[in-house]
């Protein structure tokens, strides 16, 4: 009888015995088939999925590097240089990861700035965007201890750097600084528990928070171009008149992002590995050296806006509060913004010239904090820092004030 049901609802033999013991159809439907998001995404919409997809190529590769990989201080450089010489297709998965690491910042960067654009982060999506946030910081924290395991000379100074940092907290700043480092200085201590984090402690978390992320999503609904709510209008079985089925209009849509995203990635593993230096910096091409500090001491490109900020101010506590603060603001976003509208569509002129000056502070500062902290860097550094949080603390100020557009009814898609 059980057997007649399942086939004539269209199941039968194996995904009739698997749905009766886990609920892959079902879960399609109420998740995927039967979740209506709207009609209307558009480019800005592929990040997510990509950032997910960096996610697995990053702990693929990193499973396959962590095999070859030794994490003590006379092996780990060695190691390394083993894997892009000797292993059989080690040179590969080793740009892949190196690659994976800066392309998963600029998909992440992209995506965020969708948010900002559309107001993404505007209620009733305030927790999704701070799961982000937790997001960024962990990857981040990856970023960072990743980028210390080869053991060149680039990774010690700038773990040096970077841990010394937390010696500007009062009072018990030193103490956190040799708790971090396990030693009195950067050490053998300090990488194997940098690689015990990186590999196991920091991946868990941001699989869970990308989890938490999804489910966040999930129950708010993706905002979309027009910031206009499509659970609002809904058809006479209940779904969004300007939604359609995420599965599978968005998976296949998906698709095609993946093999665009994937021209640029292998463009890059296969020709440009290094990037200019910008993706593997020059000085971690040689060990680490506690007598020899690389000429300019910078992080890559992807923590460059926040280390300009901190070279802006000749205080170094000052410096890293700032830095801290540069990325603390962020969380509160969803509240900053008190525009009448959620989309830089509907916005007035006060919000697209703060949106784009902010942006240009921030590529600005990139650039800055990857040249010398001295001069008319420093000076420009001072004024784009500057532009970066009025963007922020002025905020409350320019959109309650501007004059906005009306927002239509329905979306906007010309089909
Ligand atoms: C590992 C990193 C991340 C992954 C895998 C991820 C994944 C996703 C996915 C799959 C979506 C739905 C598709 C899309 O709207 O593009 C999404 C939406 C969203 N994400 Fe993320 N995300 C990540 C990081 C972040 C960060 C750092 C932020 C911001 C701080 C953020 C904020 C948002 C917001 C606000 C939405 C809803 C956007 C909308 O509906 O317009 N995400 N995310």
């Amino acid at each position: 009888m059980a057997a007649a049901t399942d086939s004539a609802a269209g199941k039968a033999g194996f995904r009739a015995w698997l749905n009766k013991r886990l609920p892959v159809d079902e879960f399609m439907e109420s998740q995927l088939i039967g979740y209506f998001a709207p009609k209307n995404f558009n480019l800005w919409y592929f990040f997510g999925s990509l950032a997910l997809l960096v996610f697995v190529i990053q702990i693929l590769s990193g499973i396959f590097l962590t095999m070859h990989y030794k994490p003590s201080e006379a092996l780990a450089f060695d190691s390394v240089e083993y894997i892009m010489r000797e292993v059989e297709g080690g040179w590969i998965i080793r740009y892949m990861h190196s690659t994976g690491a800066s392309f998963f910042f600029i998909v992440v960067y992209l995506h965020m700035f969708r948010a900002m654009i559309y107001g993404s982060y505007r209620a009733p999506r305030e927790l999704l965007w701070i799961l982000g946030m937790l997001l960024y910081l962990a990857l981040m924290a990856e970023a960072f201890m990743g980028y210390v395991l080869p053991w060149g000379n680039m990774s010690y100074w700038g773990a040096q750097v970077i841990v010394n940092l937390f010696g500007t907290i009062p009072v018990i700043g030193p103490g956190i600084v040799e708790w971090i480092r396990g030693d009195y200085g950067i050490a053998d201590s300090t990488l194997n528990r940098f690689f015990a984090l990186h590999v196991i402690a920091v991946p868990f978390a941001i699989a869970f928070l990308i989890l938490m992320h999804l489910v966040a999503l999930r129950q708010t609904g993706s905002n979309n171009p027009d910031g206009i709510e499509i659970k609002a209008r809904l058809n006479a079985n209940g779904k969004p008149v300007d939604g359609i089925p995420f599965h599978p209009y968005y998976t296949v849509k998906d698709v095609v992002g993946v093999g665009v995203f994937l021209i640029f990635f292998c463009g890059v593993i296969f020709f440009v590995p290094t990037f200019g230096g910008l993706f593997l910096e020059k000085p971690n091409f040689e060990p680490a050296n506690y007598l020899s500090t690389p000429q300019h001491i910078a992080p890559v490109w992807y923590f460059t806006a926040f280390y300009a900020m901190l070279r802006a101010v000749p205080d170094q506590q000052m410096g890293a509060l700032l830095m801290l603060l540069a990325i603390v603001v962020l969380f509160f976003l969803p509240w900053l913004d008190r525009s009448p509208v959620k989309s830089i569509r509907y916005k007035g002129w006060l919000s697209k010239i703060f949106l784009a000056a902010f942006v240009v502070s921030f590529i600005a500062l990139s650039y800055l904090g990857l040249m010398p902290a001295d001069g008319l860097y420093v000076i420009l550094a001072r004024i784009f820092t500057a532009v970066y949080f009025a963007f922020f603390i002025l905020m409350p100020w320019y959109t309650s004030i501007e004059k906005t557009k009306p927002v239509p009814e329905r979306v906007t898609y010309h089909g």
